[in-house]
């Protein structure tokens, strides 16, 4: 099975690669609307998902907890949720699903926040924080 860091990676390129695409045909078509829904895409979904999968890589301990699959699911509702809420919300179509969206990336957040008081970053910082686990495999 995949690490938690590859998925986090692997699926941000993903979003990466969805959101170049939207920008070029915005650059094409010279229609710039939903911008603020590409912008979002590529940050929550590319920039934000690397951080995350970065983290993971460097901190074993927090990657091999279950709460990092959580973090990853959430992730990514977060970023399938909020993309398509921000453009229904710029073509007045209803503010509901953006601030479903919105809820989804806040809680993903404050995962990230705990996991990280919880485990530190890097292994030498997780054996400071819990010195009578194992180290990981
Ligand atoms: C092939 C690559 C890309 C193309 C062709 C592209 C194209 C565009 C275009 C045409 C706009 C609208 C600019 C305007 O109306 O002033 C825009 C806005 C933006 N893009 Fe991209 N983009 C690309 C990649 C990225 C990436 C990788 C990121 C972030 C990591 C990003 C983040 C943003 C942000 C934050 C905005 C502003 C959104 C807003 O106005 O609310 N873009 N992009």
């Amino acid at each position: 099975m995949k690490s938690i860091a590859t998925w986090f990676f692997g699926t941000g390129a993903l979003f990466a690669l969805c959101g170049m695409v939207w920008g070029i045909q915005m650059s094409a078509t010279q229609d710039h609307t939903l911008s603020p829904a590409h912008g979002h895409l590529n940050l929550i979904g590319f920039v934000a998902m690397s951080v995350f999968g970065a983290y993971y890589a460097l901190t074993p301990r927090a990657a091999a907890a279950r709460i990092a699959s959580i973090h990853y699911g959430l992730v990514t509702a977060a970023v399938l949720v909020l993309t398509p809420g921000i453009v229904l919300a710029i073509t007045g179509q209803g503010e509901t699903v953006a601030k479903l969206g919105s809820v989804l990336a806040v809680l993903s957040m404050a995962i990230f926040v705990f996991v990280v008081l919880r485990h530190g970053v890097g292994a030498t910082d997780q054996m400071r924080a819990e010195p009578h686990a194992q180290p990981a495999e």
